[in-house]
């Protein structure tokens, strides 16, 4: 069992990776966000990359698409990562892509040793980030990237605040109108359970990119840049260089 994420979520990412694929991995904009991700990273053939929350692998795969690199690609979720292994197997990518059950509070290490430090939508899953942060900067070489993909949104406050509340509904809204566009009821009825635990902070501690920033620059990392996700304003990409 994973020291820092609870069993109740635990439990619920298990249950998600089944039908993973088939319901964000369906919403076409989870893909532009991944796209852009890959492409702000500035990867280059024979980079050593870490994907943190790595799910069914479908970030770390589009890097291995772009270039020859290599993939250590950590996930709290067992089930995430049985399904991300028999793609691996599948597309014989097992020289390329190491996968290990861990969660992003329990990482564990060397330093100066990756190219690029990446994770999409995972890391607001993590309530105290702070440790984390200075954790990859630590992990990267001097001159890697860390790329952070993820919901521009400030789900801090107290529950029955109705700012807050507003802010979450106008974004689920949203994402709940395209998951119904793209990936049908299937999708709808997951992202529905989903936006229920971003009111609830149970799980899901989404924060602003203007707070990531600040968590980078406290850790050490000297240039941070933001980039919207063009048509989606509620998601963004933050590259912070070592
Ligand atoms: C929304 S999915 C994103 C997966 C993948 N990065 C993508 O973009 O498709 C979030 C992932 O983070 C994992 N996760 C949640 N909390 C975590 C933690 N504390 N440490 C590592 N992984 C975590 C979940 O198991 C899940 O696979």
């Amino acid at each position: 069992m994973m020291k820092q994420v609870t069993k109740d979520n635990l439990e619920w990412f298990q249950e998600w990776a089944n039908e993973y694929d088939n319901t964000l991995g369906k919403v076409k904009r989870h893909h532009k966000l991944l796209d852009l991700v890959v492409r702000l990273s500035g990867i280059k053939r024979d980079d050593r990359v870490l994907d943190i929350g790595c799910g069914t692998g479908l970030l770390s795969l589009k890097f291995l698409n772009k270039t020859d690199c290599t993939i250590t690609a950590i996930d709290s979720s067992a089930q995430m990562l049985k399904i991300f292994q028999e793609k691996i197997e599948k597309c014989n990518l097992t020289e390329k892509i190491h996968c290990a059950q861990k969660s992003a509070e329990d990482m564990d290490f060397k330093s100066n040793q990756f190219d690029i430090i990446a994770a999409t939508v995972a890391l607001h899953h993590v309530k105290f980030k702070e440790p984390v942060i200075k954790n990859v900067y630590d992990y990267l070489k001097d001159g890697g990237r860390f790329v952070i993909g993820e919901i521009d949104l400030d789900t801090t406050g107290k529950l029955d605040d109705p700012k807050r509340l507003l802010r979450i509904l106008n974004y689920l809204t949203k994402e709940l109108a395209l998951a119904m566009k793209d990936g049908g009821t299937q999708a709808f009825e997951r992202m529905y359970d989903n936006g229920k635990k971003h009111i609830l902070n149970d799980g899901e501690y989404c924060i602003g990119f203007s707070q990531w920033a600040k968590l980078c620059k406290n850790a050490g990392f000297k240039n941070m840049e933001v980039r919207p996700l063009k048509g989606f304003e509620s998601f963004k990409v933050l590259v912070a260089t070592k």
